[in-house]
């Protein structure tokens, strides 16, 4: 069997986009599993989805480390001994350091509830509805040391409704990006994005 890519999932709360993940990895025709799940919170629920599921899920509490960079030299350490191909943040609340970010550059994602470049940092939907936009999305993304600004994979626009407001849109977004999170990993894993600078040219053929 031809080897699947190495996911390091990296949650701080509610890990749904991780149980979508999880959902899409256990399709044994799915190019990616799932080699570990870290969180920088202890008491983060995603922990518990993995667990459940069966998976290496391990706490690594930031607030036990007195600087960001021994807190990242030690997710870094997890990661390299899951031996981790792609590292994929989904609701991570931690700012890396440009240090972090340029070890494992082009090894990286992130999703974010926003069409980026559109209402990056945080609460892109109150954003989105601040802004009165008429369509907003998730965002699959490279990280780089600029927050929410690397390389984008891949796209999903949803509706804003009038009467929306935070958690409805909220809600709706989170949908799309159930789909978009595998949908993503699976062009990376098959070998289909090249970053060229700033673009990630995806080859989106049948
Ligand atoms: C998602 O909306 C994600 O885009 C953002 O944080 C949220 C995480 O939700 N970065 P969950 O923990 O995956 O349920």
């Amino acid at each position: 069997m031809v080897s699947r890519l190495r996911l390091g999932v990296l949650i701080s709360g509610r890990g749904s986009n991780l149980a979508a993940l999880i959902e899409a990895c256990a399709d044994p025709a799915f190019p990616a599993e799932i080699a570990c799940v870290l969180s920088n919170r202890p008491e983060a629920r995603g922990l518990d989805i993995a667990r459940e599921a069966g998976l290496p899920a391990r706490a690594i509490d930031h607030k036990a480390h007195e600087s960001r960079e021994s807190f990242e030299a030690e997710l870094d350490r997890a990661l390299r001994a899951a031996d981790v191909g792609l590292v994929c943040s989904a609701g991570f609340m931690r700012v890396l350091t440009a240090g972090f970010t340029r070890a494992w550059e082009g090894r990286m994602i992130n999703i974010h509830p926003s069409l980026l470049p559109s209402f990056p940092g945080l609460h892109p939907q109150a954003q989105a509805l601040a802004a009165g936009v008429k369509v907003s999305g998730c965002t699959v993304h490279y990280v780089t040391a600029d927050v929410d600004a690397g390389p984008i994979v891949a796209q999903a626009a949803v509706p804003v409704l009038a009467g929306d407001d935070e958690d409805s849109l909220a809600a709706r977004i989170l949908k799309a990006e159930h789909k978009l999170y595998p949908r993503a990993v699976r062009l990376i894993a098959d070998g289909r994005v090249r970053i060229e600078g700033q673009v990630a040219v995806v080859d989106e053929r049948e």
